[in-house]
């Protein structure tokens, strides 16, 4: 029998999510590098298509203002599918363009309202780590239901480092208050960066699924016996944040993991590192080919390599 998993898991409040966005840093909102990725992967897939359709899963402001050329060069109909009309709001209003041929649609990726094989291409930036470990599989089948035979999913995966196991608060606020100190990163980005090493490595600490809740104890304790007030001032700011998203879980893998998921349905054709942060080498995007069956027979193992790599 599935595992009943509450609604509160799958659809956290996203409300201060849309509130912090435009001063998220990286890894958390795509990058200018991530986004010519995504541009690079997209346009070669797309090469002499006219009017392809493709679905963004979320609502990425970011990735929408790069699809807009596509609208531009080949009349792309883009499609947004977002649980939370809160996010397909907050996220619209900063946006760089408007474009006229995006639809926002709002609804479970888990169960999408799309006919079979509608999309030349999929996308979705930091998707799959959302989505609960059990329903994992049902997404990616979503997703290969809704491409065409030919069609791409393309992402950038988030996913963890064993060394995170020996992860200590202390640790990564001494490292990234050098940083900081050093006039290398701003006091939002020193915060950012510790929340996004507690997220990270809370994924060695309990089930599985990352939460911060599994820190606010150790993070109120520390609190309490640091003598120093940058410490404390970034700890002030993250307790702060966790009245909002200490409820918020997610679901990551270690890359040999994400790899051989990912290859059960699709044909992993390119994977590519971003250059322009400091979490870069661990949340690389991925262009996958859709593996499809026709009288049992795997046909995209038999299709010419179209040279993408
Ligand atoms: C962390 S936020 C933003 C992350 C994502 N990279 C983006 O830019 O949209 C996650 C977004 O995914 C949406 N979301 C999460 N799970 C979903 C699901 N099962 N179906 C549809 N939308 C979902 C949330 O509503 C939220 O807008």
């Amino acid at each position: 029998m599935k595992k009943k998993i509450s609604k509160t898991n799958l659809y956290p409040k996203w409300q201060e999510t849309a509130n912090r966005w435009q001063v998220f840093p990286a890894p958390l909102r795509p990058t200018l590098n991530e986004c010519q990725i995504y541009k690079e992967m997209i346009e070669k897939v797309l090469k002499g298509k006219k009017k392809p359709k493709i679905l963004l899963l979320g609502a990425t402001p970011e990735i929408r203002d790069m699809l807009f050329t596509q609208t531009i060069l080949r009349g792309a109909r883009i499609y947004l599918l977002d649980i939370s009309p809160v996010m397909i709001k907050a996220m619209s209003e900063i946006l760089g363009f408007k474009n006229p041929k995006e639809k926002p649609v709002i609804g479970n990726w888990l169960n999408m309202s799309f006919k079979d094989k509608t999309f030349d291409v999929v996308l979705g930036d930091v998707v799959l780590e959302n989505v609960p470990r059990e329903r994992k599989e049902d997404f990616l089948k979503e997703i290969k239901r809704v491409l065409k035979d030919e069609g791409y999913f393309i992402s950038r995966f988030q996913f963890v480092t064993p060394d995170l196991k020996n992860f200590k608060i202390e640790k990564s606020l001494k490292k990234y208050s050098r940083f900081y100190l050093q006039g290398k990163i701003n006091f939002k980005q020193l915060v950012m960066f510790v929340e996004s090493d507690l997220w990270r490595s809370s994924y060695y600490k309990g089930d599985g699924a990352s939460s911060l809740a599994s820190y606010e104890k150790d993070l109120r304790h520390f609190r309490n016996s640091t003598k120093n007030p940058l410490y404390k001032l970034v700890i002030d700011k993250l307790l702060d944040y966790f009245k909002f998203v200490l409820k918020n879980k997610w679901y990551l893998f270690e890359k040999n993991k994400l790899d051989k998921f990912l290859r059960k349905h699709f044909s992993v054709r390119s994977i590519k590192y971003p250059n322009d942060h400091y979490f870069a080498k661990v949340c690389p995007i991925y262009l996958l080919k859709k593996i499809y069956f026709l009288d049992n027979k795997i046909l995209s193992f038999k299709i010419k390599d179209d040279g993408i790599r």
